[in-house]
């Protein structure tokens, strides 16, 4: 055995108590921390022909990079979708490392780990109101997750004119209808050989709104002639947080013959608070869901589920079987994850979920969602109030997105977000909405509360005096 390795092996304690020790005072000071990293690194991609053991490795890492690390699962990183991590999923998180299961099988093939995954989907389908006639499994995120539902339904099409088109390839255009689609369900259109120039653009409906207009794919439908289509809608455009009617295209898919997939990446969990559950009402009517755990779940990168309803099974294993592996068992005699997704070997991503999930149940899931919207509301209405900001929309759940008033040139929104940044005390991130420049606020931390609000407003107004 290399010398360096056994040294490692002997040590293994210390090395973790040090990370332990380390990683709960970056928690414990999380709320202090930078939201910006104020430099960057200098790369240096030498690699020694003797290594410096994993005692000095660690030191490296503190002395180089530790300081840069930016407050990403804190209470006041409000860019993108960023989710924090619960304490319960971080110990799920380090569990999922040290016993380093590979969740690819149910039966046969050795560890039980494929067994939690699906109890955790089973949870998840509870937590989210949705019946369990849904299959699903995890993936590395919602671009993943709209990559394998839109897989399936691209099998799915095929299966209509009775094509496989997993083994033949596509052999001509698939229509897909959305009005305001995630570009991660472009590009994964996009990687599946659909062609996001194949979406068919439908009409939004009215007054501010990014939803589809019901009205519209109705027409579109028709044109269509009965020709099999894949609609892609919104539970939760990114950035206004949109809802469709799922009622009204529940209806509609009684009548016509399509593919329904909602991305629900961090809308679904919506389902958790009893005051906006009604959004995604009619949603377990749709063939497939993404949800992404990463964001409003709480764990840590990289996670999200996929729902696909049980009928489909046959089609999902026939987009990502193994075929030609006898090693790896016959993908239709036994269900195993390596026949049902992208990846075949995978880590253990469901216990992350599972721990937070069994810690913190419906209630506390509860209160996470309704206090993330509470905080959207708050910052709502002092940018409703303001005379140097005004709301693009209206905030309908727990993002904010807004623009300065009086802009003089394109320039002024990103010096504003620039300086504002600058602070290290919050994050935001910049958007176009409706052809105007905006700043966009994603609350979907646990950690965020009123008094963390109450400091952002102070240095908007303070960074919009000085303009
Ligand atoms: C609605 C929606 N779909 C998909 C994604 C992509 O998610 P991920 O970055 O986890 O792949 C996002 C990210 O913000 C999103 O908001």
């Amino acid at each position: 055995m290399n010398e360096l390795l056994k040294q490692d092996a002997a040590t293994v304690g210390t090395l973790l108590e040090k990370v332990k020790q380390t990683g709960v005072q970056y928690l414990e000071q999380i709320n202090e921390r930078s939201t910006n990293a104020q430099q960057s690194v200098v790369i240096n991609g030498s690699l020694q022909a003797t290594g410096a053991g994993a005692e000095a490795t660690l030191q490296e890492f503190y002395q180089r990079f530790e300081p840069l690390m930016v407050a990403a699962g804190g209470p006041r990183y409000w860019g993108f979708v960023t989710g924090g991590a619960t304490p319960a999923a971080i110990a799920g998180d380090w569990l999922t490392t040290i016993y380093d299961q590979n969740s690819f099988a149910v039966k046969g093939q050795g560890d039980i780990s494929a067994n939690i995954e699906l109890e955790t989907i089973r949870l998840l389908l509870d937590l989210l109101g949705l019946p369990d006639d849904f299959l699903g499994g995890f993936v590395t995120g919602a671009t993943m997750s709209n990559f394998t539902c839109l897989a399936v339904a691209r099998q799915w099409i095929g299966q209509q004119t009775g094509k496989d088109i997993a083994r033949e390839g596509l052999q001509g255009p698939i229509p897909v209808l959305a009005a305001t689609p995630h570009s991660s369900a472009i590009k994964s259109l996009s990687l599946l050989g659909i062609g996001s120039s194949h979406i068919i653009d439908v009409q939004t409906e009215s007054g501010n709104r990014e939803s589809i207009q019901i009205a519209d794919l109705e027409k579109q439908i028709e044109a269509l002639q009965g020709q099999p289509f894949i609609l892609v809608s919104s539970g939760g455009t990114v950035n206004t947080v949109d809802f469709d009617d799922f009622v009204a295209i529940a209806a509609l898919k009684k009548k016509h013959h399509f593919w329904w997939h909602i991305d629900a990446a961090f809308g679904g969990f919506a389902a958790c608070s009893n005051t906006h559950k009604h959004l995604l009402q009619g949603w377990e009517d749709a063939d497939s869901i993404t949800v992404d755990c990463h964001k409003w779940l709480n764990v840590p990168y990289e996670s999200a589920v996929f729902l696909v309803k049980d009928r489909h099974r046959l089609l999902q294993v026939g987009t990502f079987q193994n075929s030609n592996a006898p090693y790896l068992g016959d993908p239709l005699e036994n269900f195993s994850f390596m026949n049902f997704l992208p990846e075949n070997s995978r880590r253990l991503k469901a216990l992350p979920a599972w721990f937070t999930l069994k810690a913190y149940g419906k209630n506390g899931y509860k209160d996470i969602v309704e206090n993330c919207i509470a905080l959207a509301q708050q910052l709502g209405a002092y940018i409703a109030s303001s005379s140097h900001f005004e709301l693009l929309a209206p905030v309908r759940l727990n993002t904010v997105c807004f623009a300065l008033k009086d802009v003089a040139t394109d320039n002024d929104t990103a010096a504003f977000l620039h300086e504002l940044n600058s602070t290290g005390k919050v994050f935001m991130t910049a958007t176009v909405y409706k052809g105007q420049k905006g700043i966009r606020a994603a609350i979907v931390n646990w950690r965020s509360t009123a008094a963390d609000v109450e400091l952002v407003i102070s240095l908007m107004k303070q960074q919009a005096a000085k303009r």
